[in-house]
């Protein structure tokens, strides 16, 4: 399989059929489709602090780690989108995906592949029509078949224009959102972090989105905001919370997937 490739069968043939062939809505499986994957011990080295050599006998035995490499994945977290999206069903050709924080591009993979985007030809401007996926990161993302990538801080007062200027109608039907502030240790502050990058997506989603959109955001355990929940219940006819099974038992991590975009966004906050 083709590293990266977002042709027929999708990237690393990650589309609806899942790594391994397991398929299915986030199955319990997991990623390698029922197999016993082989435990690797990780041998102790001098230069090893025990934390790193945790962290390195965790992602030799994870099987998402696995599945990501031998399917041409570049994250983990790529499962995390395909798990929700076969049971949600949001990803469908020829709609418009915005993918926040992303880096280093295993969801813009899967969206890719499965809106079956064309991507933005800098010759001839935003494409007429087709599925399209604009993704945006601080950080470098390597060149992905379909997507057209942005290096810049999503939180920059330039920003939310430059990603509306690329995408068809200046529109989109999907927004994702994966972001995640690098933590300072600091709980109150880390918090807080993390709830403005929900926030600032989520009123980009609603002035970006057209109706019947939907809006996927990574946010922490203990749920969603209150002001956030209550933004997006007003402009969305459904908000779940979810917790995909690539997503690790261990982390806080929860995503909010709200869907039914009202159209207009309602201000009152
Ligand atoms: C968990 S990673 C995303 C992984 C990605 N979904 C994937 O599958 O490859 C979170 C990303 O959010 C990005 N990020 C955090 N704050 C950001 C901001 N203000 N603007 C743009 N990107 C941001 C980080 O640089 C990081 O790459």
């Amino acid at each position: 399989m083709s590293k990266g490739g977002a042709g027929k069968g999708g990237p690393g043939g990650a589309g609806r059929s899942g790594p391994g062939g397991a398929g299915g809505s986030g199955s319990a499986k997991g990623p390698g489709g029922g197999q016993r994957m082989m435990h690797v011990r990780v041998k102790t080295a001098a230069k090893r602090t025990s934390s790193s050599q945790r962290w390195l006998a965790r992602q030799l035995n994870d099987p998402y780690v696995v599945a990501s490499k031998r399917d041409g994945l570049r994250s983990r977290a790529a499962y995390k989108l395909k798990e929700i999206d076969d049971k949600y069903q949001l990803l469908k050709p020829g709609l418009r995906v915005v993918d926040l924080g992303a880096a280093p591009g295993g969801w813009s993979q899967i969206a890719a592949d499965r809106v079956k985007s064309l991507g933005a030809d800098p010759e001839r401007g935003v494409p007429e029509r087709g599925g399209q996926v604009v993704a945006i990161d601080y950080l470098g993302v390597e060149p992905l078949p379909g997507v057209t990538i942005v290096e810049m801080d999503f939180t920059a007062p330039e920003a939310e224009d430059r990603l509306k200027g690329l995408l068809r109608d200046g529109h989109a039907d999907i927004v994702l959102s994966d972001m995640a502030a690098p933590t300072v240790g600091h709980t109150r502050t880390d918090h807080l972090r993390i709830i403005g990058l929900a926030e600032t997506a989520a009123h980009f989603a609603c002035d970006v989105l057209t109706p019947g959109g939907a809006f996927l955001c990574k946010v922490f355990q203990g749920g969603t905001e209150r002001d956030l929940l209550d933004h997006l219940k007003r402009n969305f006819a459904v908000v779940r919370h979810i917790k995909p099974p690539a997503s690790r038992a261990d982390s806080a991590e929860l995503y909010v997937l709200a869907t039914g975009f009202r159209g207009e966004q309602e201000q009152q906050r």
